[in-house]
């Protein structure tokens, strides 16, 4: 697998986070290559302030620090953890990390951006470069050209200004947005009740499943244990906290503890634990790679609905992951839950793992499988 990235005689030594010793996925793709290639030849000044958001390891972020002041923004901590590693590997000048939180900075000179693939998170993006950045600086962005398509467009115009687009090469497009439109108020957060439950849930932009439940989520609430003896929980991949705020309500002395590699996940689920479970309750969030750095055998349950995406590539290997994690942190007779399509086959994952008479089926429907492992 190709770690080197050559442009125009320069080359950088990228690798994805975590670091897989089977890696079959490079660190960066064809949109990062012409995002280069355009702004080399564009011939910018040097020392321009360059907003780089939604890198996804730090391809973009390495090459122009040598040259430019770079400030990259980015929901992932995955993304973050790539882009810093690979900045120290390639021996390249600090740069500024800040979450799509954060407020994008007023001096900007220009912003390069990978269209990120939620787009609720796009429109968020746009509506806040539009109220900060001046309408003289340019916004070029990229995506393959498959995935852009009229509607991302018009998301440009509405909430960003002008937009046009280039030819593809190498199946990307390249899209030049003016920031010149009328500004449009984006509200950061969409509210709603869970049907049936008294669960009232705030959604960031980049959250999971943010403007309705997610299916799998609905049939695990169903399931959830209430169970005295429980005293410490972890919800793996919490999304907006659904599951740990119905498995609060279960178990009030339980201490809940949600992680999740985005940072907007994450400040959901904060929110949400406190509104729907008041301020007393013992409870961490963390934005974090499953279980990386967590004490062993300390927990008694770990409830997961495992992500399919690990940034932009589809894979199960994030699944394999959050199950070892979870065995490793479950004390003994602890349980871990997970739901899953039943296509996805985590019953033989979860046997393997944690021996085939250890684990059992908790509930199923025609779509999904809710498994229960317990640790021996
Ligand atoms: C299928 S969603 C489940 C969300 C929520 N628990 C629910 O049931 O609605 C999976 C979640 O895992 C998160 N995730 C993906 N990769 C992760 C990683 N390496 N470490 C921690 N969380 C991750 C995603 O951001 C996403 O919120």
């Amino acid at each position: 697998m190709n770690t080197e990235l050559t442009i125009l005689d320069r080359q950088l030594t990228l690798h994805r986070f975590p670091a897989n010793k089977n890696e079959t996925l490079q660190a960066w793709d064809a949109g990062d290559e012409y995002l280069i290639h355009h702004l080399e030849e564009m011939a910018l000044a040097d020392n321009q302030h360059i907003l780089v958001l939604n890198d996804h390891f730090g391809a973009l972020s390495c090459w122009f620090s040598t040259r430019h002041r770079i400030t990259v923004m980015s929901d992932s901590f995955i993304a973050h953890q790539g882009i810093l590693n690979n900045l120290k590997h390639n021996h390249c000048p600090e740069v500024t990390c800040l979450t799509t939180m954060d407020a994008i900075p007023d001096d900007v000179n220009i912003v390069i951006m990978q269209i990120p693939r939620n787009n609720r998170h796009l429109v968020w993006q746009l509506s806040q470069l539009r109220q900060q950045i001046p309408s003289h600086c340019q916004v070029i962005a990229v995506n393959k050209a498959r995935d852009i398509h009229t509607s991302t467009l018009a998301l440009f115009e509405r909430y960003l200004g002008q937009t046009h687009t280039s030819l593809a090469w190498k199946k990307h497009r390249l899209v030049f947005s003016q920031p010149d439109a009328a500004p449009v108020c984006v509200a950061s957060e969409i509210e709603w009740s869970v049907d049936g439950e008294a669960i009232q849930l705030h959604n960031l932009p980049n959250v999971y499943s943010g403007e309705s439940l997610d299916q799998g989520a609905r049939f695990m609430l169903q399931h959830l244990p209430r169970d005295p003896k429980i005293q410490n929980i972890i919800d793996l991949g919490c999304g907006n906290g659904v599951l740990s705020v119905k498995l609060g309500q279960l178990n009030p002395e339980a201490t809940l503890t949600c992680i999740d590699e985005s940072y907007m996940a994450v400040a959901s689920a904060q929110k949400n634990l406190q509104v729907n479970l008041g301020n007393d309750r013992q409870t961490h969030c963390l934005a974090n790679n499953c279980l990386d750095g967590f004490d062993g055998a300390n927990t008694d349950l770990v409830v997961c609905n495992p992500p399919f995406h690990q940034q932009q590539a589809i894979t199960d290997h994030i699944a394999w992951q959050m199950f070892c994690d979870a065995k490793h942190v479950l004390c003994k007779t602890g349980k871990l839950m997970v739901i899953g399509n039943r296509h996805l086959r985590y019953d033989v994952k979860l046997a393997r793992l944690f021996g085939k008479s250890h684990v059992k089926t908790v509930a199923g429907n025609k779509k999904f499988v809710i498994l229960e492992a317990t640790k021996s």
